[in-house]
């Protein structure tokens, strides 16, 4: 297993290109199951979270091939021989339930393990299948797999979901594509990956309205065709560098950023104390002179500040001057990088879903183990301010999620090397 040592202390400054998003690549790359024809992505991340979901398509039947070094993926699904998502795949990446709505809707039936994924609490899929049972599937779970059947094809129906889920907005997305009549989805998802996903379908000749709010509206067509789709900008790995020069000191230009993409994340980086300036070509990031200040952060679904960026949020503000309370409303334990920044200096108590963070002038160095893909990040980020060295072990989460983060990092002076096999 990798890990990934930071020297503390210096600066950094220069340009960052930011990749596609990776949770809008893995709700497009099942799209290709409802059609005959071929399906392009570019502006593809390099993850191996891709490669999972690429294995997955794979063993249903689709061929995928890359161009570009990965950044173009064309997938063809013309005929599909397999309708299982197997536990050795899909325990690797919870978002392979996302094959369950497609494979229903072009093939009647589907059979998936039931995910795992990232440690960050229960996380169920009840809300996927009450969407797949609302258009008519019937569904059965046992041996740890979900069981599916839709022997007369999808119907279109109205889904109102209880609360707020991307995943279980895109299932009902994909498979309401297909489905006979109109389904109409309440209290949707409303995140740009979401707005990408129904752009895209679209383009494959489904009939949708309403992205972006909170009721969609799909009208089913009988088939889709192929397409060239270009994947949104990954508003997380975004974040993630626009807050380095927090850290750090310098000055970073995230290219292809858009503040649109993190209106309530921008905010709050205002209230900290941080620069932010969108520019032509992506948007420029530096500390003020004044330092760090404390802030309060809640996440909340889409346009709310993103579950997602809370790790990152929470080490930068273990040195912002005064006491700073974060409010974790998405998901319950994910506060796992807490307890390694503290063995860091980081002053943070951590009671339920809130975290209460005094700062403190500078953190130290010192071995840490990443716990989820967003925790590893926060702790190079951390590492990066520190006094010293640290070394972050199990960095195969960061790999999910983050093309090339050493490289990118240190493009811009940071000192950051990966140790392999350790
Ligand atoms: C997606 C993102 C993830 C992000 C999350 C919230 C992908 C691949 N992953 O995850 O990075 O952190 O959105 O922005 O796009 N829930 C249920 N039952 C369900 C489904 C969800 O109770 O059937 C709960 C979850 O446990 C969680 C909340 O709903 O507490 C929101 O989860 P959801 O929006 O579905 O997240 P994901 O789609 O899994």
């Amino acid at each position: 297993m990798d890990a990934i040592l930071v020297t503390g202390g210096g600066e950094i400054n220069g340009k960052i290109p930011i990749a596609g998003a990776k949770n809008a690549c893995l709700t497009l790359m099942p799209a290709t199951l409802l059609s005959e024809e071929p399906l392009t992505l570019t502006n593809a991340p390099r993850l191996s979270d891709i490669k999972t979901m690429t294995t997955l398509l794979e063993s249903l039947g689709s061929e995928v091939s890359t161009m570009q070094d990965g950044k173009v993926l064309t997938m063809s699904s013309n005929k599909l021989n397999n309708f299982t998502a197997a536990y050795d795949i899909v325990r690797k990446m919870r978002a392979s339930i996302l094959v369950l709505g497609p494979l229903l809707a072009r093939e009647g039936q589907a059979v998936v393990s039931l995910p795992g994924g990232c440690a960050i609490g229960a996380r169920p899929v009840d809300l996927h299948l009450m969407a797949m049972r609302a258009l008519g599937a019937e569904i059965e779970l046992h041996d740890g797999y979900i069981h599916a059947k839709a022997t007369n094809g999808l119907t279109g129906a109205n889904i109102d979901f209880p609360f707020v889920s991307v995943g279980a907005t895109e299932n009902a997305l994909l498979a309401a594509s297909l489905a006979k009549g109109t389904t109409i989805l309440k209290n949707a998802a409303r995140e740009p990956e979401i707005v990408d996903l129904v752009q895209c379908l679209i383009s494959m000749g489904a009939k949708i309205e309403g992205e972006g709010t909170s009721s969609i509206t799909i009208q089913g067509v009988d088939r889709l065709h192929g397409a060239t789709h270009r994947v949104v900008t990954d508003r997380i790995e975004l974040g993630t560098y626009m807050l380095a020069p927090a850290f750090t000191g310098g000055e970073i230009e995230c290219l292809g950023g858009k503040i649109e993409l993190l209106t309530a994340f921008c905010e709050k980086l205002d209230e900290c104390g941080i620069i932010v300036e969108q520019t032509k070509t992506g948007i420029r990031v530096k500390r003020s002179d004044a330092g760090l200040k404390a802030i309060n952060v809640k996440t909340e679904p889409f346009p709310g500040f993103p579950t997602d960026l809370q790790a990152q949020m929470m080490a930068l503000l273990c040195t912002a001057t005064g006491k700073s309370i974060l409010e974790e409303k998405i998901f319950e334990n994910r506060f796992m990088h807490a307890p390694e920044l503290s063995r860091m200096g980081a002053k943070i108590s951590v009671n339920g879903g809130t975290a209460i963070v005094l700062g403190v002038d500078r953190l130290k160095g010192a071995p840490v183990m990443a716990t989820d893909l967003r925790a590893s990040v926060s702790l190079i980020l951390a590492g990066l301010a520190a006094e010293g060295e640290t070394l972050i072990n199990r960095v195969y989460h960061l790999d999910r999620g983050y093309e090339r983060v050493e490289e990118k990092l240190q493009n811009c002076g940071a000192k950051i090397e990966r140790i392999r096999g350790r």
